[in-house]
This record gives structure tokens, sequence and C-alpha cells, in this order.
């Protein structure tokens, strides 16, 4: 058994709590792999953000677990030694189990998510609570989810949004005990949110997504006043880098995200945790594909990993300094 608080991470509690009085929402990047943690890193550094390291199973599967939280260790050195000790927490995405979430608590997690979403209530309400009772003894602190996104949920697909239903929130909290709750208003995994025909065009003919259900986001506020609420599926999908992938061989169709303006304006309620994944991946993929391309004699790994790097700090950097707004915050 490792705590988290050994290795120098801290839980989301403190950070939450000021991102909510602060109108801002705290970052939470997922990362497989080293130049994502040195790209979160560097950016969050930089921009003197706090951030939530994120984990997925998919990701312990593919990077092994024990290697992932030895680079979050890692992570922690490495921000002091570029100058700035900032909030990190290391988190589990989308734990689908209690025996999940207690390993990563027992080597070092200081945040899981429980993730019952699609469960029957009273049963995401008990398996939820039984994460809490364990995760609260450790000092760890737990993220339930009401309502389903549309689109894959790790190994979960589902065709349609079920929005967060606002009558069942508060009993939820009070029963399980969560710290953060994350709900459904509109916003999707992946990097095919909504399909054209959901889209009008505007008057440049650039598709504009059906906006995220604020009204939902507001009805759930006045059950939970002042409860920290965490955004999935907040790809924005820029589609500067989905043109730069398709020009370089690549074949992303009908790719649309949620419009950055609308992270910014949930951002600035209490929504105080913002998930970004497939942005990340686009950006490396840019980089990488435009590399390959054109240099095709090149077979040194860090001569496209660099550049995907370095893409993906640009990203973060923006994302936390214009759309989330937690730059400065650490
Ligand atoms: O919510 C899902 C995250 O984007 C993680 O994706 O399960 O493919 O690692 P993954
Ligand atoms: P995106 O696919 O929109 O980046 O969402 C990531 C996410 O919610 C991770 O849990
Ligand atoms: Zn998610």
């Amino acid at each position: 058994m490792v705590s988290y608080k050994e290795l120098g991470l801290v839980n989301s509690k403190e950070i939450f709590k000021k991102a909510i009085e602060g109108g801002y929402a705290i970052p939470a990047f997922n990362f497989n792999n080293l130049e994502q943690m040195q790209a979160i890193i560097q950016a969050c550094v930089e921009k003197s953000s706090p951030v939530i390291l994120q984990v997925s199973s998919g990701a312990r599967k593919y990077a092994n677990q024990t290697l992932l939280r030895y680079m979050a260790q890692g992570a922690v050195e490495y921000a002091k030694e570029l100058g700035k000790n900032i909030p990190i927490v290391l988190h589990l995405d989308h734990g689908d189990s209690f025996e999940l979430c207690k390993d990563c608590i027992d080597m070092g997690f200081s945040s899981v998510m429980i993730d019952g979403s699609h469960l029957p209530y009273e049963e995401n309400v008990a398996l939820t609570k039984k994460v809490v009772e364990y995760a609260h003894k450790h000092d760890v602190t737990v993220e339930g989810e009401l309502g389903v996104l549309a689109g894959v949920e790790d190994e979960v697909s589902a065709e349609h949004h079920t929005y967060t239903e606002p009558d069942q929130v508060e009993d939820f909290v009070k029963k399980t005990g969560v710290d953060s709750l994350a709900i459904s208003i509109g916003t999707s995994h992946g990097a095919n949110k909504f399909k054209p025909e959901q889209c009008t065009r505007n008057a440049d003919g650039i598709l504009v997504p059906p906006p995220l259900r604020f009204d939902i986001l507001k009805e759930i506020e006045k059950r939970i006043p002042g409860f920290p609420i965490v955004l999935h599926g907040s790809s924005s999908v820029p589609q500067d880098q989905v043109a730069i992938i398709n020009k370089f061989g690549g074949a992303m169709k009908d790719a649309i995200g949620i419009p950055e303006e609308q992270l910014r304006e949930a951002a600035k309620s209490a929504v105080c945790k913002i998930n970004i994944d497939s942005d990340g991946r686009i950006a490396m993929t840019a980089a990488v594909r435009e590399v390959l391309y054109t240099k095709p004699a090149e077979f040194d790994p860090r001569k496209y990993l660099g550049p995907a790097r370095d893409n993906l700090k640009k990203l973060y950097m923006h994302k936390v300094e214009n759309v989330l707004g937690s730059a400065g915050k650490a």
C-alpha cells in the first residue's frame, strides 16, 4: 500500500473548491506515454495550472499500471525541476469496478472515478458508495457519474444521450458521499461527437453542433449548490489539426467536437473538471503524419514524437489559458 501523499500528489478536494470559487475548471488530460506526460507537465508548469493526470483502464492495459504510477510520481519531480510545484492529481478515469478502484488507491492514485452510469440507479448508488467508503479511509477523492454520454466509454457504447436527471442528483450525492459528479448534458467521447445532419451551417459554411444543455446544468446546480461538477467528452476537435491529418494521408471524416466557447462558459459554473483526451490524440497524430509524410526517410522516433510532443504542449497551453481558465491558479 502506497499513499499518494508520499508521492507528492494531491487529491481533488482543495483544487475543486478553488476552481468553483474562481470560475474556472481544472484540466483532466489522459496520458499513456512519455511524450504526453512531458507535454502535460511542461504546459501546466509554464501556465502555472493545477492538473489532473488521467489513466483509463485502456491506458493501464497499454502502458502497464506500475509504469504509469511511477511516471506520475516522476511528473511531480519533473514539475519541480521545471521550476513550479503545481498541484498534480493522479486520477483513474472510468473505473468500472470496486476492485479496480481499490487497486489504484492502493498503488498511489489520489482520486478515482467509479462509473456506474450504465447501471440501474440503485446499483450505481451501491457501487459508488462502496468505493467512497474505501477511498475516504485513505483521503482519496471519488468522482461518480449520473446520466449516459452518447458514444463510446471504454468498452460500453450508447447510441443516444441519456441526460442527467436533475431530480436524482441530490439523492445520489447524499447517499453515496461522492466528492464530484460527472453529468451528461450533450458532450460525448471521441472525435465524432455529432453527425453532420445534427448540425447547422454558419455563414462561413462551418458546421455548428447543437449547444450543450446549459438548462440542465443550471437545474443541477440549483439542487446541489457549489458541488463539483465534471464534464467528460469535452474535446473540441480542432479543425485545423484535422485538416493537417487529412492533408498528410489521414482519413478523419465528419470529425466534430464541442465549441470551445461553450466549454469556457461551463467552466465559469460549478463545472470544475473538464476531460480532454481526443484533442490530444489529434494534435499528436497531425504532427506525426506531417513529419512522416514530408520526410519519408526519417526513422528516428524522436524526430516525429518530439514534434508531436511540442504540438501537444501548444494545445494544452491554449486549453488552460483560453478554455478552462486555470492558468495562473496553481
Ligand atoms: O473516456 C475515455 C478516454 O478518452 C480514454 O480512452 O479508454 O481509449 O484510453 P481509452
Ligand atoms: P474526449 O474524447 O472528448 O476527449 O473525452 C475524454 C474523456 O471524457 C475522458 O474521460
Ligand atoms: Zn470520459
